[in-house]
């Protein structure tokens, strides 16, 4: 997938504002060394930095690792596969906020990062959860097999397990989960009403390839009528995120 960083940073930035609060979670100790694994534009690494860190940011887009190098010159920002990373050094915690979605070999992926660690060494992460976009992802098939479009209708974009299936491989691998929690979170789209055309252009490309550009407007008009009611709340429109998120240790 090509990522367009700079509109992630201007349109979407409650990707890493909402990450705010899975750094809580990751509790940084001054002097950690810490991995940020699919560390987009960077700004939660430099959060980690901030707290006292010595952090590494990894990204699969060279895109999103330029525009990280360039706002945060004092951070090491690596382009990486997320399924296929290793490092000398290995690391306190790795974190990762809205990354392990995209990811359609999690058992490689984690098993990375269990490499990666330190024994007594944490994995702290937020991802889309089982039901994440549900709504969104019903609406956007029913519009594209009304228009014929069957096979663009079927792509699997992302991965979004359950509490027990992440959880159960997490254990498989080796770690220990001590805290892993499945929540509701409706998330506030930037633009009202535009926000779903916007949200599905930056992140549900996949789903609308080869579409001439004139039928893409029609589509995107029809898909955003049919989640109005769920979706806009007196002109703030939220979409149905589901949110899984989890500790685990390297036993
Ligand atoms: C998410 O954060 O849940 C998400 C972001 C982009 C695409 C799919 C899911």
């Amino acid at each position: 997938m090509k990522w367009n960083a700079e509109l992630y940073d201007d349109k979407h930035a409650f990707v890493f504002q909402y990450g705010e609060s899975v750094l809580e979670l990751l509790d940084i100790k001054p002097g950690e060394r810490i991995l940020d694994l699919g560390c987009g534009t960077g700004h939660l690494t430099n959060e980690i930095k901030n707290h006292g860190a010595d952090v590494v940011g990894i990204d699969g887009s060279a895109e999103m690792v330029g525009r990280a190098a360039k706002s945060y010159p004092g951070i090491d920002f690596l382009v990486n596969d997320a399924t296929d990373f290793g490092f000398d050094e290995p690391f306190d915690a790795i974190f990762s906020n809205a990354t392990l979605h995209w990811i359609h070999e999690p058992d490689k992926a984690i098993k990375c990062v269990y490499n990666s660690l330190k024994p007594g060494g944490r994995f702290v992460a937020e991802m889309g959860g089982k039901g994440n976009m549900q709504q969104m992802i019903a609406a956007t098939q029913q519009v594209l097999e009304k228009y014929g479009h069957s096979a663009l209708a079927k792509k699997q974009a992302w991965y979004f397990p359950s509490l027990a299936e992440y959880t159960g491989k997490l254990e498989k691998a080796g770690f220990r989960v001590t805290f892993a929690a499945h929540f509701d979170r409706p998330t506030l789209l930037q633009d009202g009403r535009a926000g779903v055309e916007k949200w599905l252009n930056m992140f549900g490309a996949i789903f609308f390839e080869g579409i001439e550009e004139i039928e893409m407007q029609q589509i995107l008009a029809e898909i955003t009528d049919i989640l109005e009611p769920d979706y806009n709340d007196n002109g703030e429109w939220y979409a149905d995120y589901v949110r899984l998120r989890f500790v685990a240790v390297k036993e």
